[in-house]
Order: structure tokens, then sequence, then C-alpha cells
């Protein structure tokens, strides 16, 4: 991890990623999360208000340790007790097969490089009949908005953590074997490149 993604990059995402609009888009995607969730891409913790007493464990799984005084503060405010795993999703995750009843990402499947790996790997530590609740950027429907996308894409990576614009959400959540139960797409305000949004849930 660089410089720039530990320091910059993250007090920057942390600026950008909270605020009321977020913030009502965090609330209904974690909503429903229950018993012992992992939440994979963590980031800065900026889920964790949101999280209901349904939750009696979040695991709460990043390579990022970043704005480590701001992080432990969320934490210690929070009402459900959390234990941070510092490492990335896309290998072998320390856990057992069907470990957690509840999958949590927000943000995160644009940014983690070996997608499909992490996917994979949710899916495994999902017990059957639990649920992955997913909030994420993609690729637009629009095809000039798509193309638009693919060429600011190499440059936005470099700048943003490694995040992509074009990645097809849904069809990668599918590919790695789990069943949609749920999936909305729509265009939030703002710049449409970043603004494709797709949300739902998914059994493994
Ligand atoms: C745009 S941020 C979103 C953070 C957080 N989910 C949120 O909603 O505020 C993307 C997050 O993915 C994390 N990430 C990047 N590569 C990863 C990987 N290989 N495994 C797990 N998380 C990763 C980054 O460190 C960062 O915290």
């Amino acid at each position: 991890m660089s410089l720039w993604e530990r320091h910059g990059f993250a007090r920057l995402m942390d600026w950008n990623m909270r605020g009321p609009a977020t913030g009502r888009l965090r609330a209904a995607a974690v909503a429903p999360a229950a018993g012992d969730v992992l939440e994979v891409g963590f980031g800065t913790g900026l889920n964790l208000p949101y999280y209901r007493d349904s939750v009696r464990s979040l695991t709460a799984l990043d390579p990022l340790d970043a704005l480590r005084e701001r992080v432990d503060a969320r934490i210690a405010a929070a009402r459900v007790p959390v234990r941070r795993v510092l490492r990335a999703a896309d290998g072998r995750l320390p856990f057992d097969d069907a470990r957690f009843d509840c999958v949590v990402t927000t943000w995160t499947l644009c940014t983690i490089p070996d997608v499909a790996t992490a996917l994979r790997e949710m899916r495994r530590v999902l017990r059957p009949d639990g649920r992955y609740l997913f909030l994420e950027h993609g690729v637009s429907d629009q095809p000039r908005v798509a193309r638009w996308q693919r060429r600011i894409e190499p440059l936005y990576k470099r700048v943003a953590g490694g995040c992509l614009l074009t990645r097809h959400i849904d069809a990668l959540i599918s590919a790695a074997g789990f069943t949609l139960v749920e999936c909305e797409r729509w265009v939030e305000p703002g710049p449409r490149v970043f603004t494709a949004m797709v949300r739902g849930s998914a059994r493994p």
C-alpha cells in the first residue's frame, strides 16, 4: 500500500464518503444485517452507526490501517462489538466455512484487485442460509457514459486507491456463485462516471 493510499487517499475517502446522502444509502444497505457479520473493505468505519442491534458481532476486514484515532473512536462508539482484521480479501480468508450470517460490502468491489477470488471467499464463509448485502458502483448502462468511464479509468485508479469504474458488479457477484435475491440499479446525482449505483442482496 502506497503512502498516498495510506494517508492522502484515506483522508479524501473518509471526507468524500460520509454525509447525509451516502448515510441514507448506507443505512438502507446494512439495515438487514444480523448475527455475526463480516464487512469486507471496512475502510474508516463509516457504516458503523447504521448497524442495528440485530448484529451480534462485526468482523471488519480491510488491508488499510489509516486514520487510526478516528477509526478507533468510531469503533468505541459503535453499538456492536467490532474485531478488526487488517488484511486483503482476495486471498484465503482466515475464517472457517459458513462462519458468518451476513457479509457486507459498500463501495468496495470496485477496488479489490482480484475481486473474483474475494467474492468466492465471501461466499465460502457465509452460512448456506446467510445473506450478502452490497452497495456498490460500477459500469454505467449508458454507452456514452461507459465510454468515458473506460477513458478516465487508467488515470483515475491511480489517484483513487485502485478504484475501477467499469466493473459489472451484479455479473461478478453471480459469476462467483451467489444467487441474487434483490438487485437495484440507479444513478445518483453527480458526475455520471461515478454514480452508476447497484445495491441488493444475494444468497450463497
Ligand atoms: C472506496 S473505499 C470504501 C470503504 C468503505 N467500504 C466505505 O463504504 O466507506 C474501498 C475500500 O476497499 C479497501 N480494499 C482495497 N483493496 C482491498 C482488498 N484486497 N481486500 C479488502 N479490502 C480492500 C480499501 O482499503 C478501502 O477501504
